[in-house]
């Protein structure tokens, strides 16, 4: 199969439609059953469930080039299942785990020409989604929805990929108690707009939230969890219920533990902590992500800065990085079920 001729070295984190696309149709109480589609556009009623009243779940995985050249996806099971959640949530009817799997499968296959080559640090991201597709006036569920998965070359998230970034902790709440945060719904991304655009206008990478309730405890950012290292070395994970519950911080702590002989800490974690400078690496970590090093921290004009600096990434961030990436490009042995081939 000969790859599509792009610049993948040079690659941002933007769309580009691609060959093809998985579309199935829930009507009439049942999932049918999908199909790939060469069609990027979605035609809807002005009155569709989703436009009105923003009934939609995603997910987000990659599949990459191992260095022995076949193509892997990384847990998507775990896509699969947290979609479910978040989707019964949301009063959506839940797209059955194992088609997802199979549907992230025919995706990838189908589409082989555009994941990027191995060593060129670039990946396929994968978006599955779901919306309330019938008309909805009243507010109530839709009565059918689609599922799509479209795929995207994808470079870093961040410009300047792994150099530190700087972030400000934000004004403006995400999740509520009780509320939607850990879930994956396109209302929560919604909710973080004004504060994404002015934190961009005003110099910063990210939003770092804290909890809504109390405005005491770290959450995580507009788009990933948050990371710290202590020091004692040991990882420090913030634990909530109103944060999406990432894949890849989950997997990271299996990694810290079993691959680097850290010590982890899930617990509540104080925003006086960080501004007493407990910790000495911090860094936010996602499937966009990966890990990305925070340097510096702005809490309305005080300014935490790591030791870690603004250059490189910390020890500790460093090491959880690569062996994380080596799992999913191949190159380090993965725990039993992580690793999905494809081809
Ligand atoms: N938190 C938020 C708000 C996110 O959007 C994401 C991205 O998916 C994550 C955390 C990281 O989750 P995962 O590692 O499963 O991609
Ligand atoms: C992901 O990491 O997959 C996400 O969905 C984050 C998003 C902000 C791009």
């Amino acid at each position: 199969m000969e790859k599509k001729n792009l610049d993948w070295e040079n690659l941002t984190f933007s769309y580009q439609p691609i060959d093809k696309r998985y579309v199935a149709m829930y009507k009439d109480g049942a999932w049918q059953e999908g199909e790939l589609s060469d069609d990027p556009n979605v035609v809807l009623n002005e009155c569709a469930g989703v436009l009105q009243y923003a009934q939609q779940v995603f997910e987000g995985l990659k599949a990459y080039t191992t260095k022995d050249g076949h193509i892997v996806c990384f847990r998507p099971d775990l896509n699969a299942r947290r979609m479910y959640d978040s989707a019964q949530r949301m009063e959506m009817p839940p797209y059955p785990k194992d088609k997802f799997v199979e549907a992230i499968k025919e995706v990838v296959q189908a589409n082989a020409a555009w994941v990027p080559p191995y060593g060129t640090g670039a990946t396929l991201y994968l978006r599955p989604y779901e919306f309330g597709y019938s008309s909805v006036i009243g507010v109530a569920p839709a009565k059918d929805y689609e599922f799509r998965i479209f795929g995207t070359p994808v470079g870093p998230y961040f410009k300047g990929g792994v150099k530190p970034i700087t972030v400000r902790v934000s004004d403006f709440d995400r999740a509520a108690p009780r509320g939607t945060g850990h879930i994956k719904a396109g209302l929560n991304y919604a909710m973080s707009m004004h504060a994404i655009v002015t934190a961009h206008a005003e110099g910063f990478a990210e939003n770092i939230y804290l909890d809504a309730a109390t405005r005491t405890k770290v959450e995580e950012t507009g788009g990933a969890n948050i990371l710290f290292v202590d020091q004692d070395g040991t990882l420090v994970v913030p634990k909530s219920d109103t944060i999406l519950p990432s894949i890849t911080r989950r997997s990271l702590v299996y990694v810290a533990e079993h691959y680097l002989n850290l010590k982890i800490d899930e617990r509540p974690v104080y925003w006086q902590e960080v501004l007493d400078h407990k910790f000495v690496e911090c860094g936010l970590c996602g499937t966009a992500a990966v890990i990305s090093p925070i340097g510096r921290i702005n809490d309305h004009g005080t300014i935490i800065d790591f030791p870690s600096g603004m250059e490189e990434i910390g020890p500790v961030m460093k090491k959880m990085r690569e062996t994380l990436l080596g799992i999913q490009m191949g190159e380090v042995e993965a725990p039993e079920g992580w690793i999905m081939r494809i081809l």
